[in-house]
C-alpha cells in the first residue's frame, strides 16, 4: 500500500502473452522501434485520439523526462501543484528549469484555472497537468480540463497531462480534447492492469511529427523498449474491458474499509473521498502524531505499508499519509484494524 502500484491479480491473458514471448524467444532481437504490431493503435484507441504520434516508453515517467528536457530550458517555470507526484519536478530541474508548486492542499484540492492564471510569470512555458492527482486522488472536471487548457493556449504553453491514474477515474477528460495542438499526454501501463515493473508507457504528441522530431532528440530508445512489457500491455489493452470493472469495484471496496478505520481515529481525516485514483491521503494534522513514525509502526509492527507525505509535498508532507488500494481486500482489511490500533499507541 506503499507503493502506489496494483498487485490484484493479473488477466490471464497478459499471463500467457508474456509466457509466449518468453518461448518464442523474442528477446533474442531488438524489438521493432515502432512497437510490436497494434501496440500504438491500441493506445490511441484506448485514448479515444486519432492521428497522434505515439512514442513508446520505458514507463510514463521516461516519456516525462523526454518532454522535459526537449522543450524547457534554463531559467524556465514550469506551473504545477503541491501536492504533486515530485519526480517530474526533478525531471525538470535536469533542464535547468523551475517547477513552480501552486498549493492545492486546500478545497478543491486540483489546480483551478484561476489559481494558474495568477502563478503565471513570462518565464512559464509549460503547465505540468497530473490527473487524477497523486497523491490526493483528486480529479479535474470538464470544464476545468477545458479552463486549464485555455490557459495554456492564452499563453502558447506546453500542456504535459499526466493521465498514470486514467483507468481510475470513469469520467477522465483529456487536455488534447481542447488542446490539441500542444498537449503531451504521458500514458502509463503501470497501474490499472498492474504493469509497474515491466516498465512500459507512452508519450502522445500531437499530429503532424513536428514535435515528436522535437522529442527524438532526448529518446535513447534507438533500440526499441522491452518487447515482453510491448506484448504485457498489448495483451493488456485487448482485454481491458474484462478487468477493469473488477480492479475499479475492488478500489471502491479497498477505500470504503479505509474510511471506516480512519472514522475510528479522533482528528484524521480523508480530504479528499472518494478517490478517483488508486490511492487518496489520510490528514493526520489533527492528531498531532507525525506520518514518518505512523509509517514506521504501521511497517515494523504490523507489515502494512504506506507513505508519509514527504515524498510527495515538500510544504504539507509532515501532515499527511498516502495509503493506497489496488491491493487485494485481505491487505486494505489489515490497514484497517492496523491504523486505529497504531493511532491509539502514538497518541498516549
Ligand atoms: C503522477 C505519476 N506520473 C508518473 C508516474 C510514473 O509512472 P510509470 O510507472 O509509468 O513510469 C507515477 C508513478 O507513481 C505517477 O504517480
Amino acid at each position: 500500500m506503499s507503493q502506489n502500484t496494483n498487485t490484484l491479480p493479473v488477466h490471464p491473458a497478459i499471463l500467457e502473452a508474456i509466457r509466449r514471448s518468453v518461448d518464442e524467444r523474442e528477446f533474442n532481437l531488438y524489438p521493432r522501434k515502432a512497437g510490436v504490431p497494434g501496440l500504438v493503435e491500441a493506445i490511441l484507441e484506448d485514448l479515444g485520439l486519432e492521428g497522434f504520434d505515439v512514442l513508446l516508453t520505458n514507463g510514463g515517467i521516461e516519456g516525462e523526462y523526454i518532454a522535459t528536457r526537449s522543450l524547457l530550458g534554463p531559467g524556465n517555470e514550469v506551473l504545477s501543484t503541491d501536492p504533486s507526484f515530485l519526480p517530474i519536478h526533478d525531471q525538470v530541474a535536469m533542464s535547468e528549469a523551475k517547477a513552480v508548486e501552486v498549493d492545492i492542499y486546500r478545497k478543491p484540492y486540483v489546480l483551478t484555472p484561476e489559481w494558474a492564471n495568477a502563478s503565471i510569470t513570462p518565464a512559464t512555458k509549460m503547465l505540468l497537468l497530473i490527473d487524477p492527482n497523486n497523491p490526493l486522488g483528486s480529479s479535474y472536471t470538464r470544464d476545468q480540463v477545458r479552463g486549464l487548457s485555455d490557459v495554456a493556449r492564452d499563453r502558447d504553453l506546453w500542456l504535459l497531462n499526466d493521465v498514470t491514474y486514467r483507468d481510475f477515474n470513469k469520467g477522465h477528460v483529456l487536455a488534447s480534447a481542447f488542446y490539441p495542438e500542444q498537449t503531451l499526454t504521458s500514458y502509463s501501463f503501470s497501474k490499472g492492469p498492474g504493469l509497474a515493473g515491466m516498465r512500459i508507457g507512452a508519450l502522445v504528441a500531437p499530429p503532424g511529427g513536428t514535435v515528436m522530431k522535437a522529442l527524438r532528440r532526448f529518446d535513447t530508445n534507438v533500440l526499441g523498449v522491452n518487447v515482453l512489457a510491448q506484448r504485457a500491455a498489448l495483451a493488456a489493452l485487448q482485454t481491458k474491458k474484462e478487468w477493469l470493472p473488477e480492479v475499479r469495484k475492488t478500489c471502491e471496496l479497498n477505500q470504503a474499509a479505509i474510511r471506516r478505520a480512519v472514522e475510528k481515529v479522533d482528528g484524521a481525516s480523508l480530504p479528499v473521498y472518494p478517490s478517483n485514483a488508486n490511492m487518496f491521503v489520510v490528514d493526520l494534522s489533527e492528531t498531532g502524531v507525525n506520518p514518518e513514525t505512523v509509517e514506521e509502526r504501521l511497517l515494523f509492527d504490523h507489515l502494512v505499508h504506506t507513505r508519509a507525505g514527504s515524498y510527495l509535498s515538500r510544504r504539507h508532507g509532515g501532515k499527511f499519509l498516502r495509503v493506497s488500494f489496488t491491493v487485494p481486500e485481505s491487505d486494505a482489511k489489515r490497514f484497517a484494524s492496523a491504523f486505529p490500533a497504531v493511532m491509539e499507541t502514538l497518541a498516549k
